[in-house]
């Protein structure tokens, strides 16, 4: 399967929402990554269901939303109304993972479940079948710009084997400190999707940038 871009929106210019999301519209990207942070479970907060939604009404890919919020099934519809195609949440957020899971697909929508860096992939063994997307955490979340965890490498690797061993269909997505370097660590490890938010919208051209994390391999 070719390599899948997610450009997260956190690092976009919200003065100017509508002319960032025209240019990913227009660039190889291929889902827009959105990052929902409640400042409870993760020290900051970032945007809500307004922005999502005018968002939406301009893009025209898939919205890979990553909900970084404690108690996230309270809001399974509000956020499939806002536009999200796929929704994931948190291993560390969800005492009932298999019921969130369950109600994030019955809602027509892709269930992802994340990891943070000190999570270990085995613990997604008796979901892993249900999956449609992991999401390893490469920086710990809540902030953009951060440096790459490299153990984010292996614990892909760990996923790659755990997906082939139960014949899983889900993708695995890599998030945090994603850069031409490390895109390829994570490539050459099995990664299917890479999300990147300050490399590309901090560079001078952020089209060229997402066509040359697009040519990894
Ligand atoms: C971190 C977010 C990331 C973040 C990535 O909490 O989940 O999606 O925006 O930003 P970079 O690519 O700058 O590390
Ligand atoms: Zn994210």
């Amino acid at each position: 399967m070719a390599l899948l871009i997610s450009p997260s929106v956190l690092s976009c210019d919200f003065a100017n929402i509508q002319r960032d999301v025209e240019m990913l519209n227009s660039s190889v990207a291929d889902w827009f990554h959105i990052d929902v942070m409640d400042g409870v479970f993760v020290p900051n907060i970032s945007f809500g269901f307004p922005v999502i939604s005018a968002i939406t009404r301009h893009a025209t890919k898939t919205m890979d939303v990553h909900l970084m919020i404690a108690n996230p099934d309270r809001y399974i519809e509000d956020f499939k109304k806002a536009g999200a195609d796929i929704l994931t949440v948190h291993y560390e957020a969800c005492p009932h993972l298999h019921r969130t899971i369950q109600a994030i697909q019955a809602a027509g929508m892709r269930a992802g479940v994340a990891l943070n860096p000190h999570t270990p992939v085995s613990l997604l063994e008796d979901v892993i079948q249900d999956l449609d997307l992991v999401l390893i955490m490469s920086v710990n979340p809540g902030f953009g710009g951060q440096k790459f965890i490299k153990n984010a490498v292996n614990k892909v690797v760990q996923t790659k084997d755990l997906i082939h061993r139960t014949g899983s269909k889900a993708l695995i997505e890599v998030d945090g400190g994603v850069n031409i370097e490390t895109g390829l660590q994570l490539v050459k490890a099995g990664a299917d999707v890479l999300v990147a938010g300050s490399f590309v919208f901090n560079s001078t051209n952020p089209q060229q940038t997402i066509q040359d994390l697009k040519n990894l391999k």
